[in-house]
């Protein structure tokens, strides 16, 4: 009922003449195949060459931020309506470097998924805990507050457009991954939550993505977990290979 989403965040990776290589492989990998959905995430500055590249394509094109402003004096930032422009479909949101080097809280994470969701665009937002957090045994409690925070106010009839990527810090780039039984405890809980918030049809239709480490090694056993619809890839999604693999693994399970 799900299908799977497979979103690359190339983080501060890639310029425009890098992106045009890359987006042209994994388009031409994906080919006709509508099973899963693919999306990359470049960086703000070749997001015009990505969406150019990937074109009338089954790739999808996201933004890694966005500010909740339609436009002004806020130097340095972008808005929903600028990426919509550019045919953005996807927006990162509350990403832990966002919340960590750039201090984003809870609270502007909240305005940025409002405005993304009025603008058609379809966030994804990012939850998860310190090592600290989880030695605490306050793993639960801090990815409660960072969704239901995250998710204040919004709409039932927009539900459906959110998508959610469990990230546990201490996973992110590090090579170590939770394993498929920690993230489904963490992704069931989510899952509870979304019901709650949202009613259990909508809730049940809601993407739940793992991210921290993922690559083709492990994806196979962490996609296979019941509330597990996908991955949010950092490294692994910088070499069309690999993430054309993770593509494959959703895919064999789709
Ligand atoms: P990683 O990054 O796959 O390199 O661990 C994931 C992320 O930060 O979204």
């Amino acid at each position: 009922m799900r299908k799977y989403l497979i979103a690359g965040n190339w983080k501060m990776n890639k310029n425009a003449a890098e992106t045009a290589a890359l987006v042209d492989e994994i388009v031409a990998a994906v080919g006709n195949d509508t099973s899963v959905s693919a999306v990359v995430c470049p960086p703000f500055t070749s997001v015009a060459t990505a969406s150019d590249k990937a074109a009338n394509s089954n790739v999808g094109v996201g933004a890694q931020n966005m500010y909740f402003e339609a436009s002004g004096a806020y130097t340095g930032e972008i808005s929903a309506e600028m990426l919509r422009h550019l045919h953005v479909d996807w927006v990162i949101l509350g990403h832990s470097e966002r919340r960590a080097i750039f201090g984003e809280s809870d609270e502007l994470i909240n305005k940025k998924v409002k405005v993304a969701l009025e603008n058609s665009l379809q966030p994804i937002l990012c939850v998860g805990e310190t090592i600290e957090e989880r030695e605490a045994g306050d793993t639960l409690k801090v990815v409660e507050t960072q969704l239901t925070e995250g998710l204040r106010d919004v709409k039932d009839e927009d539900a459906t457009s959110v998508v959610i990527a469990y990230e546990p810090v201490w996973a992110i780039g590090t090579g170590k991954t939770a394993t498929p039984e920690m993230a489904q405890e963490v992704h069931a809980y989510i899952r509870k939550l979304l019901n709650a918030l949202f009613g259990e049809e909508k809730g049940e239709q809601i993407r739940v993505l793992y991210g921290g480490s993922m690559k083709p090694e492990n994806a196979d056993e962490l996609l296979a977990q019941k509330d597990i619809d996908g991955g949010l890839i950092g490294g692994a999604s910088l070499k069309s290979s690999s993430f054309v693999a993770l593509i494959d693994s959703a895919k064999k399970l789709a």
